[in-house]
């Protein structure tokens, strides 16, 4: 028989760290109305804190704040804002302090992402993706940072492992994500004296999310995807709310400034999910796996 890999189990963050760890605490988390952001945001609430979601769409987050709060019994705030709005963010923070009286963690997850190669990019979609992931950090570590000094908190900013090498079709979100990854360290430096921390998560492929749903190749045997992780498996959300969770709590207090690949070790398999160099010679021929403008 074959031998086959160990694949690293699923865990849930209550089983690992302290149910109360975040007692007390408020949450800022734009893009939380749904996928890793949402499970972030779940995570830091099962373990005592009250959150604010942030979002385009209200019925979502509404959605969201109600299923979010039944299932952790804390408070869940929904919040109609887009990141490439300032004073759209200013009036989300506003209604946070309001109801919450102070912010301790923010998370900067509002995302957008399609596959394009650049010469199917026009400026406008180049630029739409800059103003969402970059400029809308930017604006929400403007709109939060005096109640993040007030209370001594920190930052989390979703990125990604796309930049780390250079991907096909997503020139937009590379550069994107690393304007992210900067601003991070540089807010990590400026605000650190202040006692606020800003680190990065890059999540890698995780089951089940829009970002999957719109980069994954279709009609890829799984089994063959998931033989591609050193720890046996694709991710899950639930990975990605752990590393939230121990970054936020202070066993990771002396943890600033940096980016933090969750993703099974993959990047360092640097392998394409899609034949490479037929992928950028002859993407018509790959247009039953994959949903991109040429
Ligand atoms: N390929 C190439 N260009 C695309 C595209 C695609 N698949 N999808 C959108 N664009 C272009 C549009 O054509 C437009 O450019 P144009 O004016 O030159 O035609 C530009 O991008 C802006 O698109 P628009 O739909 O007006 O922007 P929006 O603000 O409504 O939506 C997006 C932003 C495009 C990022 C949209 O995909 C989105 O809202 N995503 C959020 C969710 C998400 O991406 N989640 C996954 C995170 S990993």
């Amino acid at each position: 028989m074959a031998p086959t890999a160990y694949v690293q189990p699923i865990v849930d963050s209550t089983s690992v760290f302290k149910e109360d760890l975040f007692k007390g605490k408020v949450l800022f988390c734009t893009g939380g109305g749904s996928g890793i952001c949402r499970g972030m945001t779940e995570a830091m609430m099962r373990h005592g804190a009250n959150a604010t979601i942030v979002g385009r769409k209200i019925e979502r987050l509404q959605q969201t704040a109600k299923e979010l709060s039944a299932a952790t019994g804390q408070e869940c705030l929904p919040a109609q804002a887009d990141v490439r709005q300032p004073a759209s963010l200013k009036e989300a923070v506003a209604k946070t302090i309001e109801k919450f009286g102070r912010i301790d963690f923010v998370i900067c997850g509002a995302a957008g992402n399609f596959l394009a190669p650049i010469s199917g990019l026009s400026e406008n979609a180049f630029k739409t993706v800059l103003e969402i992931d970059t400029m809308g950090t930017y604006n929400t570590i403007k709109a939060t940072i005096q109640h993040v000094r007030a209370s001594k908190g920190a930052y989390i900013h979703v990125s990604a492992t796309f930049h780390h090498n250079g991907t096909p079709y997503q020139a937009h979100v590379s550069a994107a994500k690393a304007g992210v990854d900067a601003l991070s360290a540089v807010l990590a430096v400026e605000e650190g004296p202040h006692g606020v921390r800003s680190n990065v998560i890059a999540p890698g492929p995780i089951d089940g999310t829009e970002g999957m749903d719109r980069l994954a190749p279709k009609g890829i045997d799984t089994a063959q995807l998931h033989g591609g992780y050193p720890v046996g498996r694709q991710g899950d959300i639930k990975d990605i709310a752990n590393a939230t969770v121990f970054l936020f709590s202070n066993a990771a207090s002396y943890i600033t400034g940096q980016v933090l690949p969750v993703d099974g070790g993959s990047e360092h398999l640097r392998h394409q999910f899609m034949p490479y160099p037929q992928m950028v010679l002859d993407p018509k021929s790959l247009s039953h796996m994959i949903k991109a403008r040429m």
